[in-house]
């Protein structure tokens, strides 16, 4: 199939929108806690996080455009604070249906039965039923003048996950913390690791560190140097 330019224009609407949110394949899936200034609770899924660098950890977020109320987006501009939580694939219909466009002083927590869990000092929610949560400080926000979404742009300062899901470079695999990668807006994976490299150098070839496993149900082997 190939697509020009004018025939992605001419496409229709939601067939456009549904090609071009998946586009750049599998893609992370996040709640954002946040609360406004009365400690009135706030939850929404996103899967527009990306890493913007590690010293110091800082991490993006893609928000739509504010020409309807964005309650996460309000929030994250009121306190300065927002919580990021993974989802996992025993929380994926409570985690999609945060996607629904609930009154302001509707909680997504209370709509959807995932639990609120509050760290004190911290004016942001975390989801108690995730095992990977990130509280985060609002570091800036440009509005991006090609179609008016908000990049949003926080610094972790407190990170909470299983230590199980620590490999040994110190590294988070997602898949131990039974996490899930999205395709577009509605298609929830189960990732499965298939190898790992070592630092590529320009005089080494590709070196596995990690071999595929040979069968579905087998754990990943590490190679012996
Ligand atoms: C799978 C999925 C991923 C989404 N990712 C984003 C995103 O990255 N940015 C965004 O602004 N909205 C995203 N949304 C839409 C928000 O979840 C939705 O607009 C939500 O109602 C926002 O809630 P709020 O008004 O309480 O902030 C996504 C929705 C789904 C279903």
């Amino acid at each position: 199939m190939l697509l020009d330019r004018a025939a992605i224009e001419n496409m229709e609407k939601r067939r456009r929108a549904a090609l071009i949110n998946s586009i750049t394949g599998f893609k992370p899936a996040v709640l954002v806690g946040t609360a406004d200034a009365q400690g009135h609770s706030n939850l929404a899924i996103m899967s527009s996080l990306v890493h913007i660098g590690s010293h110091p950890p800082l991490l993006a977020l893609i928000f739509r455009p504010d020409s309807v109320d964005r309650h996460t987006l309000d929030n994250i501009r009121g306190s300065g604070r927002y919580t990021l939580n993974h989802v996992h694939r025993h929380i994926i219909d409570a985690a999609h249906q945060t996607a629904a466009r609930y009154p302001r002083d509707v909680s997504e927590f209370a709509a959807t039965g995932l639990k609120e869990r509050w760290q004190q000092g911290f004016p942001a929610p975390f989801v108690a039923e995730a095992q990977v949560r990130l509280a985060m400080e609002l570091r800036e926000e440009h509005e991006l003048e090609i179609n008016g979404t908000h990049l949003i742009i926080g610094e972790i300062v407190h990170a909470q996950f299983p230590e199980s899901a620590i490999n040994e470079l110190g590294a988070l695999d997602p898949a131990a913390a039974e996490g899930i990668a999205l395709a577009g807006l509605d298609s929830y994976y189960a990732p499965a690791l298939v190898q790992r490299m070592a630092y590529a150098k320009p005089e080494e070839p590709p070196r596995r560190i990690v071999e595929a496993p040979p069968s579905a149900d087998s754990k990943p082997q590490r190679l012996k140097n």
